[in-house]
């Protein structure tokens, strides 16, 4: 690839190093420090060979980037080493991921389920294919059938993974293992196709009941679900013996345009996400990068539904009541609004003469527009909505709303009321206005810099 020699990056989202990044990979905890990797592609900045990137951190909010984990070219991942998962066992990081092989393309292509292992949690010897197409059973397509997802129970291992029933749609399966190396089939999660054409990237968390979907075109439902691909969480319980997943409780993770294929960390409540979206141009492209992870959030269930809040490290630096109008200049930083008897709100980001980003309460929702946000984006999605560069998130009928931003280089994610919705945005670089116009019975903000 090209190198480029203007570098600008996020301050502190993950990115990989020059290419292109997507979904994030196993998420772990491994020798004291959080571990993440993600599809990385090291030649240029669309997606293509992919290899496993990776960083660390010890405390969630500064991360250390760290060498190439996985790269393609071997039994199985003779094309790339697509998404999936780790786990901590007997003193090894173990990675279970996807091998990919073009072969002739179409339905000669073959997706399986490949082994790593590391003793340092940095050097990744492959241990080749251990959940092949003779494992699969014969009404699912072998070309499409990736990204597992591992954990324990009891005395053994699962792991969930995306497939697509011939003739049919997205289905989720579980296969069982007593040493990570031989894998039987266990069952098909919901029975059903999913809305959408495909699934990718499940996530299931053991202790909570937790899991994430993602899909590939679905169908929009209102104004929710209109991009190219969306993610689904639902709760319930998950019948280790039969593999049937029965739902209590379902949502989308995120209102915003750019979030998909979530991950979590088995052990923490910690869940971060790919910030992008397939189909879509890359203005950052020009800076030897394209894609990059959201913060990490806090997830919780609160009355059976998933809430997020962000964790980065920040310092508090202005706190000011705000009675109708604020301005204040913020080009990366976190922006925490709270109001009583909330009627309305306007609020401008990353502002520079004409251009700037919205979110304005209308008609009892929250809607964010990018129309005006900078360079433009601009995808496969052809609903108004989309064109318009919009996007609507429920705005919940309580007396204090509490609005949490977290901006830095490239994008804006807004917590609202335990909702989210997350976007890039490519504005003039030195934009930093922010203007907030309020009307409440009263309004508190606080601005606080990344540290
Ligand atoms: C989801 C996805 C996965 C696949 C990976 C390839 O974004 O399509 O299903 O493993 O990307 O990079």
């Amino acid at each position: 690839m090209k190198k480029s020699n203007n570098k600008l990056r996020p301050v502190f989202h993950i990115t990989g190093g020059d290419g292109w990044i997507n979904d994030p990979n196993g998420l772990v905890v491994f020798n004291g420090r959080y571990h993440v990797f993600f599809q990385y592609n090291p030649y240029g900045t669309s997606f293509g060979a992919a290899h496993w990137g990776h960083a660390a951190s010890v405390d969630l909010k500064h991360w250390e980037s760290l060498p190439v984990a996985l790269a393609p070219g071997d039994d199985g991942d003779a094309d790339g080493c697509f998404s999936g998962s780790a786990i901590a066992h007997g003193g090894k990081l173990w990675l279970l991921y996807t091998g990919f092989t073009r072969n002739e393309g179409g339905d000669t292509e073959r997706q399986v389920q490949c082994l790593a292992e590391s003793v340092d949690g940095v050097n990744f010897k492959k241990c080749g294919v251990v959940i092949g197409s003779e494992q699969l059973p014969q009404e699912y397509a072998p070309n499409d059938f990736r990204d597992p997802k591992v954990w324990r129970h009891g005395d053994k291992f699962y792991c969930v993974t995306a497939a697509r029933k011939i003739g049919g749609g997205g289905r989720l399966l579980m296969f069982s293992s007593s040493d990570l190396t031989s894998w039987e089939f266990v069952g098909d999660l919901f029975g059903k196709d999913c809305r959408g054409k495909m699934t990718e990237c499940p996530d299931y968390r053991d202790g909570d009941g937790l899991l994430f979907m993602s899909e590939i075109a679905p169908p929009p439902d209102g104004n929710t679900h209109l991009n190219s691909s969306t993610t689904r969480w639902f709760y319930g319980a998950l019948d280790h013996t039969t593999g049937v997943f029965r739902v209590a409780d379902e949502g989308i993770c995120d209102y915003g345009f750019d979030f998909y294929a979530p991950q979590s960390f088995a052990d923490r409540p910690v869940m971060l996400a790919w910030m992008n979206m397939w189909g879509r141009n890359n203005p950052s492209s020009k800076y030897g990068f394209a894609g990059m992870m959201t913060v990490p959030r806090r997830i919780e269930k609160v009355d059976g539904k998933l809430v997020q809040s962000p964790i980065v490290g920040s310092r508090e630096v202005v706190r000011k009541i705000v009675d109708d109008t604020f301005k204040d200049n913020v080009k990366t930083g976190v922006v925490d609004i709270t109001a009583t008897g909330l009627k309305e709100c306007e609020i401008l980001m990353r502002k520079k003469g004409g251009a700037y980003t919205k979110l304005s309460l209308v008609g009892g929702e929250w809607v964010f527009d990018r129309s005006r946000s900078g360079e433009p984006i601009v995808g496969d999605e052809k609903d108004p909505d989309s064109l318009a560069n919009i996007r609507r998130m429920p705005k919940l009928d309580r007396d204090k709303t509490h609005i949490i931003i977290v901006l830095d280089e490239f994008s804006i994610e807004i917590f609202i009321d335990w909702n989210a919705l997350s976007s890039t945005v490519y504005p003039p670089l030195d934009a930093d206005e922010l203007c907030l116009s309020v009307k409440a019975d009263a309004c508190e903000y606080i601005r606080s810099e990344i540290v």
